[in-house]
């Protein structure tokens, strides 16, 4: 069978990677992918952009292709799965109505009241000036202020104080800072704990667990400056207990499941939850509508059954006949390589050396995200370049590859965390502390 994979990065060619091992996969072709996914064996780029609908439908009915497997999440939202169910092209994805999870926080935010799964409490805004009073009024810091619409990742904006909150919602709602998503904005109540976050593969009646992953957001060592889109994964992450999966699983995941059923929503592809665990149990940060990137690059390194399985039977509505994945007792961790500005304005174009001799490195792939190829030579083009993942029998031998690895790789304006994986989540990854086990918190990588 023939599979498209949409969307560039480096989640796209960790997925095209491993579907590309399935036997029963004679060719995957990705939309419009990178230098990587054009150099995967069975694989080929298709100079077809993801956010062009029409385009990726002509493509897959061109190629005959017998499933498509989505990436990012703005063609979810902008329809594309309905589009290509519609052209009787199987899809793994959610269609719009399902991709609002994630497309709006106002949506997601009602949604998980209307259910009474848990959430932070929150209050919605159309106006600034309205918002603004809001906040002068509220005596409890620090407080989270929303952009509604996607954002990349760079809407959420935790607030210390009402001076940095109300600048916040000048930047969202009047500036427009991230455009049409500022209509509105959620101001919602700050929530301790621990985060976590869970990628649940369904077809609307079952769900499938994925292995734990962990992603680092700042931008530096240590969890210091901006938000990224993720610099770096690990996986498996330890405090999930057994207990605490139990209570996720009866008050998040099952009633999200339902949720959906009651509303009519036909969610076929995998929902990526943001979760915060405290005392009172785990409560919803948002939804995602899709894997998440980087902590993708982990689970398909670490995922032992065929892919496209699990995909071909969550587009099909058949999950309930599969047994869970397997998935490799071995860490991963990923270390991303990003342009020197990052997630500021960087410079494309730099000549990179030395992927072959990363991959020489034990348990090493080396998944491209910003690259492209001109003339032989492969180039960076974008913030996020490239993540050098490695397995290992503990995270430390896993770490220790990944950046030995990663110091091989050379381009001009190169650079990367220096922690993922590092002795504190390592200390806690060889313990498994339980989330109320009051010990500081390792974890805290967002
Ligand atoms: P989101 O994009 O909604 O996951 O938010 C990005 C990050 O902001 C999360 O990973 C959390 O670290 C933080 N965050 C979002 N909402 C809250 C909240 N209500 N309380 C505390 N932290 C939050
Ligand atoms: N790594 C976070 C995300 O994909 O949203």
């Amino acid at each position: 069978m023939k599979v498209l994979v949409v969307g560039s990065g480096g989640r796209e060619h960790a997925l095209a990677w491993k579907v590309a091992q399935s036997k029963r996969v004679s060719e995957v072709l990705v939309a419009p992918g990178n230098a990587g996914t054009a150099r995967i064996e069975k694989g080929r780029n298709a100079a077809v952009a993801a956010n062009d609908l029409e385009g990726l439908v002509e493509l897959a009915k061109n190629e005959g292709v017998s499933l498509c497997v989505v990436g990012p999440e703005d063609p979810l939202c902008a329809g594309l799965a309905d589009r290509m169910r519609a052209a009787g092209v199987k899809c793994f994805g959610p269609g719009a109505d399902g991709a609002r999870l994630e497309g709006s926080k106002v949506f997601s935010k009602e949604f998980l009241d209307r259910h009474r799964i848990p959430t932070a409490d929150w209050r919605r805004f159309d106006r600034a000036g309205a918002a603004k009073s809001y906040l002068q009024s509220l005596g409890t810091w620090p407080q989270v202020v929303k952009a509604d619409g996607l954002a990349a990742g760079k809407g959420v904006f935790v607030c210390a104080d009402e001076k940095e909150a109300c600048a916040v919602v000048d930047r969202i709602m009047e500036e427009r800072a991230f455009g049409e998503a500022g209509g509105e904005v959620v101001i919602e109540e700050f929530l301790g704990g621990r985060e976590l976050s869970l990628h649940v593969i369904t077809d609307g009646r079952t769900l499938v667990l994925c292995e734990p992953v962990q992603d680092y957001k700042r931008v530096g060592d240590g969890d210091v400056g901006p938000n990224t889109g993720g610099m770096g994964v690990f996986s498996p992450t330890p405090f999930a207990s057994q207990r605490l999966m139990r209570q996720i699983e009866q008050r998040v995941l099952l009633p999200t499941l339902h949720a959906l059923q009651v509303e009519g929503i036909e969610y076929r592809g995998v929902i990526f939850v943001g979760l915060m665990v405290s005392d009172a149990g785990p409560r919803v940060l948002e939804y995602n509508c899709r894997f998440g990137d980087p902590e993708t690059q982990a689970l398909m390194r670490r995922m032992e059954s065929d892919l496209v399985d699990y995909l071909e039977a969550a587009a099909d509505g058949k999950l309930e006949a599969m047994d869970p994945p397997r998935w490799t007792p071995r860490h991963c961790v990923g270390v991303i390589g990003a342009s020197e500005g990052y997630p500021g304005s960087y410079e494309k174009g730099h000549a990179i050396g030395g992927l072959e001799e990363a991959e020489d490195v034990e348990e090493t792939v080396v998944f491209h995200a910003g690259t492209r190829e001109d003339g032989g030579q492969i180039l960076t083009d974008g913030g996020r370049v490239l993540c050098v993942t490695s397995l290992g029998k503990g995270v430390e031998e896993a770490r220790e590859r990944a950046y030995r690895a990663f110091d091989r790789i050379t381009w001009s304006g190169k650079f990367a965390r220096r922690d993922i994986g590092a002795p504190r989540a390592a200390f806690v990854a060889g313990r498994g502390t339980s989330p109320d086990s009051g010990e500081p918190d390792p974890l805290r990588a967002h």
